[in-house]
């Protein structure tokens, strides 16, 4: 495995290769990464792997610094999974000089959910991965479905910006007890940790509600405000518990409702000091 971090480098070395397979990530991969390079290899050849902690996606008062940083480690990951190029600029190598041109989201998608607890993020996110898409100028790019949201708004700015890349969805990978994988979750205290699959639990019990009683739009809404409840009960401080559509992440219309429109329910809250965001989708 070649360890980059120049652009002109990476371009030098994957010159004359149109079938890229892309895996974006931020670092400190664990099962869940490792997931995604094995799905990106039967989907395209040589497998590219960048690491990169973004700061245009983190907030003032988000985890930016203390984002855990474990590149020897990750390296050994990836070599383990005979990805081709680990790409991992340094902040002067993607960053020059300050990031003016930015994409941003369209309100409905960008700003809702995680957007809406974290103002800005989706546009560092979308900035970052088309940055990143120039650069390795793959076939295909693997995101896990953990990160519905992003999945879903990187699917769109790769349509409406005609980029030619596929874009491929892969499962959320979970521990045995339902915790879905996460380097966050190395924050987690004991207690915490212990507590933290109830999150998936909670989704799966609003799933099977949602199937058996087919509510209408005021039932959907109490139901999400008991789990709520429940969440703030077991000492979470929960941002948002909510069944969506799946196609385009708006809240069902009584029409979606009765007519079974699939949808996907999406959670984020804090445990402690740690935020942590899951979704199921109903079929
Ligand atoms: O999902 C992530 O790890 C990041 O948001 C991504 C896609 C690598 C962009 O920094």
């Amino acid at each position: 495995m070649r360890h980059i971090s120049k652009i002109s480098d990476l371009r030098d070395q994957l010159r004359g290769q149109n079938r890229v397979a892309f895996v974006p990530t931020m670092g400190n991969l664990h099962e869940g990464h490792l997931s995604l390079m094995r799905i990106a290899a039967t989907h395209g050849d040589p497998v590219v792997a960048s690491v990169f902690v973004n700061r245009l996606q983190f907030g003032p008062n988000e985890d930016f610094d203390k984002y855990p940083r474990t590149m020897a480690d990750d390296a050994a990951k990836l070599e383990g999974e005979n990805v081709y190029v680990m790409f991992a600029p340094t902040e002067r190598d993607l960053y020059p000089e300050p990031q003016d041109y930015r994409i941003t989201p369209p309100n409905d998608l960008g700003n809702t959910l995680e957007g809406e607890f974290r103002p800005g993020f989706f546009g560092g996110v979308c900035t970052v991965v088309t940055k990143l898409f120039n650069c390795v100028q793959p076939k295909v790019a693997v995101f896990g479905k953990k990160d519905y949201q992003q999945l879903m708004i990187i699917r769109r700015m790769v349509d409406q910006m005609s980029m030619p890349i596929e874009i491929i969805a892969a499962p959320t990978v979970r521990d045995p007890d339902g915790l879905a994988m996460s380097s966050r979750n190395r924050y987690l205290s004991a207690e915490d940790r212990a507590e933290a699959p109830h999150l998936y639990r909670l989704l799966n019990e609003l799933s099977k509600e949602v199937q058996s009683a087919r509510p209408n739009g005021e039932q959907l809404l109490q139901l999400q405000a008991k789990y709520l409840a429940t969440l703030q009960e077991r000492g979470w401080k929960p941002d948002y518990f909510e069944a969506r559509r799946q196609v385009d992440l708006m809240r069902p219309t009584e029409e979606d409702l009765s007519n079974q429109t699939p949808l996907v329910i999406l959670a984020a809250a804090k445990l402690g000091q740690t935020r942590l965001i899951d979704n199921l989708e109903i079929e």
